[in-house]
């Protein structure tokens, strides 16, 4: 069998094991167990793996990310608010990469990008402290130009454009809401990979939302968790991540 022809631009799909987190915490035991689920999303063709330790530790815990950064084969993405609680953590742990996001207690996932702009100060030792222990810095941001120009400033190596705007327009129908952004995500992607940014993506894909975003050439990893873990109620989590990376490498084609 011949194997399949090197990707020129790679698109990389990292897998969110949160809610595995999520539903073994709703009962309080050990099942179902995120790490499985890590080693399953490998097995399946996961590039990398997220989990996201939020500050009321709601679905992955300390010990979570602590196995996860010990046992896995592939890059581990530590998803984390810029507090100095995690930033120590993440330097203890050496993940490949860190990912900050804005965390309120009382949403129920991450709303809206970092307002990196807005906190230049209080994030630049954090971000300086994270590169310095060798960890790639990942802002999650508003897809929008002079956001792109504030994480250069911020010397981040990456952002991660939000695609929840764009998602909820998808699933509400609206094609002039969609097309508007997605518009917001291209010119992003493409003015932030022009001044020097690793450009990934991510919140809200799903399988009727993720091809038009994987099409982007600039976009070098995508984040997905909900869908996936959804979808694996089905059809098993190896299938889920199958079904995704079949549409991103089509999208891609
Ligand atoms: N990227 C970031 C920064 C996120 O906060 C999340 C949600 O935890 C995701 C990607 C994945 O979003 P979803 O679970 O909706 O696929």
């Amino acid at each position: 069998m011949s194997s399949p022809a090197p990707r020129s631009n790679p698109l990389r799909l990292g897998v969110n094991i949160d809610h595995v987190a999520t539903v073994r915490n709703a009962r309080g035991g050990t099942a179902p167990d995120p790490i499985r689920a890590a080693r399953e999303a490998v097995a399946a063709g996961a590039d990398g793996i997220t989990a996201h330790l939020r500050e009321d530790r709601r679905h992955i815990r300390d010990a979570d990310m602590e196995t996860l950064a010990h046992v896995l084969t592939v890059p581990l993405n530590f998803e984390m608010a810029a507090t100095d609680e995690m930033i120590d953590m993440a330097i203890r742990l050496r993940p490949h990469a860190a990912c900050l996001v804005p965390e309120k207690r009382e949403e129920r996932t991450t709303e809206g990008g970092l307002d990196i702009v807005g906190a230049h100060d209080s994030l630049l030792s954090r971000v300086k402290r994270l590169g310095q222990a060798g960890i790639r810095v990942s802002l999650f941001v508003e897809p929008d130009e002079a956001v792109m120009d504030a994480a250069r400033r911020l010397g981040a190596p990456v952002v991660e454009l939000h695609t929840g705007s764009y998602c909820e327009a998808v699933a509400e129908g609206d094609a002039a809401r969609t097309a508007h952004e997605l518009g917001r995500i291209a010119r992003a992607a493409s003015y932030g990979a022009g001044i020097g940014l690793e450009i990934h993506a991510g919140h809200g894909l799903a399988l009727d939302s993720v091809g038009p975003v994987a099409a982007l050439p600039e976009i070098a990893e995508l984040n997905i968790g909900h869908a996936l873990i959804g979808e694996a109620i089905f059809v098993g989590l190896g299938q889920a991540i199958r079904d995704m990376r079949g549409a991103m490498d089509t999208a891609r084609a």
